[in-house]
């Protein structure tokens, strides 16, 4: 007789990678299994099986790999080791954006931290939390080039935020770069880790009831939709703050866009790296026209976050 299912969020699992774009640690995928449909992640590559040489470690994988991976999900989900059930071992991914499918796996054990940490429910909610200072708590995060004007526009609001009595806090990307994400840098899988960890914190401080600007360059679509699903419909308010490249380089107030004409800055967004626009954001402000004080009172009265609580 077969034993009864137990459900896990984090595994063991090989997992054959087909898609063109290499998988990084840290994206977030579509994971199906068993009828099932979740958001899952692969939080770390133990190693690349290669058919000539054995394992081998990698910080990402590859069309065609097969790795050895840990994958962690949304939600506890019902499984069985796949040399027990093809049915409730066997997964596939697919890409959260496109749907098309860009990997599959085998689950070998789920691991253990899965089923020893518990989510603990406190009383005092952010409802309550927000309640108390007199707002809707919510994230705005600000994406866009550098010298688009993301850090001026949150300079800007927050100052009218708090004139109004208002309980905010601006994370932003240079900042948050020289402590808690001072260990990362510029590549790919970086920024990924960088977006990551800053909606973790914008979430906790939206949970504290604060109004959070985030500005971060965030440069794909694919890690804001991620960091967007870590909050409630509706707390996550995105805010495209567009400049041409043009623009952004003959602003250039850090001397960057120069430096990375030179070559002396790769992986810089816009020269070395993409950027790859929102396609609806809740709201668009133009920086290339626009004065930061227009560009702020555009946020402020979409969001209508003074005058009403
Ligand atoms: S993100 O892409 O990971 O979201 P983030 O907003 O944290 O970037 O940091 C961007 C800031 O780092 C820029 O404003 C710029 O001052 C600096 N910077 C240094 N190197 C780069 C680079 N290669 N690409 C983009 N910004 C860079």
């Amino acid at each position: 007789m077969s034993a009864p299912l137990e459900a896990a969020d984090h595994f063991r699992a090989t997992l054959l990678w087909t898609a063109d774009a290499p998988l990084y640690v840290g994206r977030t995928v579509t994971l199906l299994l068993g009828g099932i449909e979740t958001g899952a992640v692969v939080t770390r590559i133990k190693h690349v099986v290669d058919p000539e040489q054995g394992p081998r470690p990698a910080s990402r994988l590859e069309r065609s790999d097969t790795a050895e991976v840990d994958v962690s999900t949304d939600r506890r989900i019902s499984y069985a080791p796949y040399d027990q059930s093809k049915d409730l071992g066997g997964f596939t991914l697919t890409d959260q954006l496109t749907g098309s499918v860009v990997g599959g796996g085998k689950i070998r054990y789920a691991l253990r931290r899965s089923s020893n940490i518990r989510w603990q429910h406190f009383e005092v909610t952010q409802r309550l939390r927000s309640a108390a200072k007199r707002q809707t708590a919510r994230c705005l995060w600000m994406t866009g080039l550098s010298g688009a004007g993301k850090s001026t526009l949150a300079n800007l609001l927050e100052q009218r935020l708090h004139l109004e009595g208002r309980h905010s806090y601006v994370l932003d990307g240079d900042n948050v770069r020289h402590g808690l994400n001072k260990d990362l840098g510029f590549t790919e899988d970086d920024r990924i880790e960088n977006i990551r960890r800053v909606a973790e914190v914008a979430r906790l401080m939206v949970d504290a009831g604060l109004i959070v600007i985030v500005a971060l360059i965030s440069p794909f679509r694919a890690d804001r939709a991620a960091a967007r699903r870590m909050f409630a419909e509706g707390d996550f308010v995105e805010v495209f703050v567009d400049a041409s490249i043009g623009t952004c380089e003959a602003r250039d107030t850090k001397g960057l866009y120069a430096k990375a004409r030179r070559g002396e800055l790769p992986n810089f967004t816009g020269i070395g790296s993409p950027y790859e626009p929102p396609e609806v954001p809740e709201i668009r402000v133009d920086t290339n026209a626009g004065t930061a004080a227009e560009c702020v009172a555009q946020i402020l009265r979409h969001t209508g976050m003074i005058g009403t609580a």
